[in-house]
């Protein structure tokens, strides 16, 4: 499975902060914001990676993450020159795609909690699979109906009235089929390629699975000034009360086997003087142990 991650957008919400550099790599507490689905992506195993983002952004997401090798990764780069709808990064990165299946992200949804997704990429093997999550907000997202036997009956982009609580966070796993239905939709209203659409076209040929998160799996949005200050203080609590970190992608891909031990030895001897380090650091001697 190939893995996308969206990081364009015209970033409107965190003016004046995107002035200086894009949405997505603004600091959460201690790491730039991609990190953390960068990060996702590799603890489910995806090690294949094309980042999307503007023409003007793109260039920093290459200097910040490079070409993935040093991770034990490739990472390929395309860009978006208008954010003309989350479904367009199927057709930007068509021939990174191929004829795999595939997984998107989106480059400001941070999420943590045990092995929530682990089942969902394990058993991935045709379809869609996609995910609700209980919030008290449902307006603001794509939202998911279920029947009573749990089955996914309506998918809704930002209804006034929400059927149900259950928000459709941005992470996607699809088959190969998603080229075809993306390259049938229509644009929506406000002139998008919605995702909704393409989960509703794959609810129709019942080729859809919606998994439910659990009460204890922390979803973050980080979009707004205020949602960016909860994301930091949320990871920050959790980082210092248990001793690990969310978002490190230098640990997921060691613990993947992406990387040998050697090789995280060498990545953390290139890094200056500091917490991260240190962290790795006591992330080889906890192995070695
Ligand atoms: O966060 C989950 C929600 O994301 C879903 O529940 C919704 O169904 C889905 O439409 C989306 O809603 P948003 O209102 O959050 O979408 P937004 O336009 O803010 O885009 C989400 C991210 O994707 C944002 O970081 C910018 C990026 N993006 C968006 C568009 C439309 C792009 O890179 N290119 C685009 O064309």
């Amino acid at each position: 499975m190939k893995g996308i991650i969206l990081a364009g957008g015209a970033g409107s919400r965190l003016f004046p902060l995107t002035l200086v550099a894009s949405k997505q790599l603004q600091p959460v507490y201690d790491k730039p914001m991609v990190y953390y689905p960068l990060t996702t992506l590799v603890e489910n195993g995806i090690r294949e990676l094309c980042l999307i983002s503007t023409p003007h952004d793109l260039p920093r997401f290459k200097n910040l993450l490079g070409d993935g090798k040093n991770w034990g990764l490739t990472i390929d780069y395309r860009e978006q020159a208008e954010p003309k709808g989350i479904a367009q990064a199927f057709l930007i990165a068509e021939s990174f795609i191929g004829k795999d299946p595939v997984t998107l992200i989106l480059g400001d949804n941070i999420f943590y909690g045990a092995d929530s997704f682990k089942s969902a990429f394990d058993d991935f093997k045709t379809g869609a699979s996609i995910f609700g999550y209980r919030v008290h907000d449902p307006e603001r997202y794509g939202v998911v109906e279920f029947d009573e036997q749990g089955k996914a009956i309506s998918i809704e982009e930002k209804p006034k009235a929400p059927k149900s609580n259950y928000a459709v966070p941005g992470l996607y796993l699809y088959d190969n089929q998603v080229l075809e239905i993306t390259k049938n939709l229509k644009p929506s209203p406000r002139g998008e390629l919605e995702i909704t659409d393409v989960n509703v076209a794959y609810m129709k040929l019942g080729r859809l699975r919606v998994h439910k998160l659990s009460r204890g799996f922390a979803w973050l949005d980080a979009g707004t000034s205020s949602s960016l200050h909860e994301a930091s203080a949320y990871v920050q609590t959790i980082e210092k009360r248990q001793g690990i970190k969310i978002g490190c992608p230098e640990e997921a891909a060691f613990r993947r086997g992406f990387l040998k031990l050697e090789q995280l030895e060498s990545l953390a001897a290139k890094m200056p003087n500091c917490e991260y380090r240190d962290y790795i650091t006591r992330v080889l001697t906890e192995a070695k142990r």
